[in-house]
């Protein structure tokens, strides 16, 4: 029998158990309506069964947050021949997940269908970059594709949610999770929302190889303050509406069907118990159709922030704020029945949820198919395929940014070289995975020294150096740092001696950045500073590659070594990537999605800042804004990246110099490629408003495009700002767009460009 006959023999066979109970089957016409289909089978539903589908537990094995005590397999097991479960998250495999879903297809009352999450962040088994890195790819279709890779596999290993894309913008350095996110800057934040959504759910839900997509934190957890984690946010509406809701706009414009909410509080709420950002504008303004998930036991911690009570009244406060269910806290399960009941929450607000997390379910096809993503044979095909590996090669390659080429020591010549290759991380075949990559296995990355290996030409030599961190490294533990062996240190500076070139892979191992790894200092941990500038000392040819999930502040290295490569955290196809761009076989396209301070002070630190009131040194004293020990600029901003080759701009033109309002204004320039490398360059066009009803940004990303370039070559780029991009939102949250002068700046960076302006009237 094929698949697809024992899935209707399934189907037909559960309308038989279906209707021996007494139930109808009519929801599983797929002749009707959503609307009709689910509101046929919440009829049938009792109060106890919809509260289940509110409920989401973790499986068996792996965990990504603290365990309630009350979630023993036995009580888990109960609850789902109960139906009191409707979801579970960190289950995986095709197996396993099969398994699960047969104990609520089959043996609760009305076989309602589980859907399955899982944090797919940067693929399941073959990893991407990580989304930081992808960021900087500028590149949308590669990251659409990779996301789409990752469904692909997660979908045949018995998923059909994935907690991502993590959509938070953030300006501090000193969180963790900012290797989640694609930067700092709410334009390119938003199209790579878009590219990623797209590439999870596809075209089509029902096919049984995209997956549901959720846009998280909701809202503004990467605000959190002085970059701690779990920690408060406060932030005036205009920035909310402006700087952190755009990319969680355009993931619901792009279809996504969930939000999870975040453990933060914004403005002293909770985000799980905020109605403001949940009712009002979600699921009010917006018009959001999908379910809210709250992120894991966040419905409990409203207890811990010190805004309810207890149990009862944090599911009451958290079922009315718009949190459709509940992830790990076990509360609502626990609580909401009895709540409905007493009278303290309207059914209808439990009918609410439920029918959002019902239609996710129809139309993920679950109710003609519970298992259709459980596909063993499909698992093992997709599963690390040579296809996904290219692929996720490609976008690793595109995400690696160029910081510093002095002298052209890069890219390296192929053969003659003696080239010593020093650093813990040159052979690590773990960090490269990032931290978000639980069902990936273990070292199973190519290392950097993997990589240059395939190059056969030049003589190579690995010394360690030094180890960055000693003791088991997890997603769940803290990581120990080594700062006191220094035993690698003579072998490895023996080494850096006698060879043509140092490459020096150093940097943050994977588990130094992600959830719950906050920094106050963002420089190489442990003993790496103190092995970088050893090994300078004995031979200055030095090219640094960087590992990390995050900006670093790096103003030593920046001023001596020559060469610099940020090659974040790349996943699988890692050192395959560092080396054809180390050896100039890609040519490095990427460029910063998030400004690298010149030291933690900074932070938060981005390109898109107030003009302030005094921001120039005028008189020569001391009344301006600025710090007494440090510039204000970046060390790297955002937007910038170099290249093998040169690229240089021209002829940036506007179509007119006035415009009505709601008139398209055209802006065009020309590039060419005076360097001796075919190339790509990402062309960023910048807006600024100088005189507005409230203060705007001194420059705004509003427009990019990747240009591809041969040697000699030049192109026009045009672009359009049309009122979407001309205006803003006001601290009541309207959109408004303001005659006046605008000016512009278009280039490959976001702190040089070629300048115009125009009127609009
Ligand atoms: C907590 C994290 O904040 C969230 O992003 C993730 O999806 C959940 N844990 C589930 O692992």
């Amino acid at each position: 029998m094929n698949q697809k006959i024992k899935n209707s023999v399934k189907v037909i066979a559960l309308m038989i158990v279906t209707l021996s109970y007494g139930q109808s089957k009519a929801h599983l016409d797929k002749s009707k309506s959503l609307d009709e289909r689910v509101s046929i089978l919440l009829e049938q539903m009792t109060l106890e069964e919809k509260v289940g589908q509110m409920n989401q537990y973790n499986g068996s094995w792996d965990f990504t947050g603290p365990l309630p005590e009350s979630g023993s397999e036995e009580v888990k097991y109960k609850h789902l021949k109960n139906g009191w479960v409707g979801s579970m998250l960190n289950l995986r495999g095709a197996k396993a997940v099969r398994a699960t879903q047969q104990i609520a297809v089959e043996e609760s009352r009305l076989g309602i269908p589980l859907i399955f999450g899982f944090d797919v962040v940067h693929g399941y088994k073959t990893l991407s970059p990580i989304p930081l890195a992808e960021a900087a790819s500028w590149d949308l279709e590669a990251i659409e594709k990779s996301a789409k890779i990752a469904a692909d596999e997660a979908s045949a290993a018995g998923l059909n949610w994935t907690f991502a894309p993590n959509v938070d913008i953030s300006h501090d350095a000193r969180w963790g999770r900012v290797m989640e996110g694609a930067g700092e800057d709410p334009y390119l934040g938003s199209k790579i929302a878009t590219a990623r959504v797209n590439g999870f759910q596809g075209k089509n839900l029902d096919a049984n190889n995209t997956i549901v997509a959720c846009a998280k934190h909701f809202a503004a957890y990467g605000f959190t303050e002085a970059g701690k984690e779990y920690n408060r946010v406060d932030m005036g509406m205009s920035k909310l509406y402006n700087i952190v809701l755009p990319p969680f706009k355009a993931s619901l414009d792009a279809g996504a069907r969930t939000f999870m909410n975040s453990f933060s509080t914004l403005n002293g709420i909770p985000a799980t118990g905020d109605r403001f950002l949940q009712r009002d504008i979600l699921k009010g303004d917006w018009g959001f159709k999908g379910f809210v998930v709250s992120d894991w036991g966040s419905i409990g911690e409203l207890v811990t922030h010190g805004f309810a009570a207890d149990d009862a009244d944090a599911s009451a406060k958290a079922v009315k704020a718009g949190s459709d269910m509940d992830m790990e806290s076990h509360f609502y399960v626990k609580e909401l029945v009895k709540l409905v009941k007493n009278g303290t929450v309207d059914e209808a607000l439990v009918d609410d949820a439920v029918s959002r997390i019902l239609s996710v379910k129809f139309e993920l096809g679950l109710f003609d198919d519970p298992y259709k993503y459980c596909d063993e044979v499909r698992e093992k095909q997709v599963t690390g395929s040579a296809s996904n590996n290219e692929a996720v090669l490609d976008v690793a390659e595109k995400s690696i940014v160029l910081l510093k080429n002095e002298n052209n020591v890069l890219p390296l010549k192929k053969s003659g070289l003696k080239i010593a290759l020093i650093g813990a991380l040159a052979a690590d075949k773990n960090s490269p995975l990032g931290s978000w990559r639980i069902a990936a296995d273990d070292n199973t990355a190519v290392s950097v020294l993997e990589g240059m290996q395939n190059y056969k030409g030049n003589t190579l030599v690995y010394e360690k150096g030094t180890e960055v961190s000693t003791g088991k490294q997890s997603f769940i533990h803290e990581v120990e740092v080594n700062t006191d062996d220094f035993s690698g240190f003579d072998a490895s500076k023996n080494v850096a001696k006698s060879a043509d070139v140092v490459v020096i892979v150093l940097g943050e191992i994977g588990f130094q950045s992600g959830e719950a790894r906050s920094r106050t200092e963002i420089d190489l941990p442990g003993n790496q500073q103190q092995l970088l500038e050893e090994i300078y000392k004995v031979n200055n040819n030095v090219v640094l590659v960087l590992n990390n999930g995050r900006p670093l502040a790096l103003p030593w290295a920046s001023e001596h070594i020559p060469a610099i490569v940020e090659a974040w955290q790349l996943g699988t196809q890692s050192g395959n990537a560092v080396a054809r761009v180390l050896y100039g076989d890609y040519n490095p396209s990427g460029k910063l999605p998030m400004s690298f301070p010149r030291n933690v002070g900074q932070c938060p630190i981005y390109y898109n800042h107030f003009n302030t009131g005094r921001p120039i040194n005028k008189d020569g004293n001391v009344f301006w804004s600025h710090y007494i020990d440090s510039e204000n600029t970046p060390l790297y901003p955002f937007g910038y990246g170099l290249s093998y080759t040169s690229f240089e701009y021209s002829n940036l033109k506007l179509s007119q110099e006035q415009y009505k309002l709601g008139e398209t204004v055209k802006v065009s320039v020309e590039i060419t490629n005076t360097g001796d490398y075919d190339g790509k360059e990402v062309v960023q066009l910048y807006i600024n408003d100088p005189v507005a009803s409230i203060v705007r940004p001194i420059k705004e990303l509003k427009g990019f495009e990747l240009v591809p370039l041969k040697k000699g070559e030049t192109k026009t780029v045009e672009f359009s700002l049309t009122n979407k991009e001309l205006g803003f939102f006001n601290n009541n949250g309207e959109y408004l767009v303001e005659k006046g002068t605008f000016n512009i700046m278009v280039g490959g960076r976001s702190d040089k460009g070629l300048k115009s302006q125009f009127e609009l009237k």
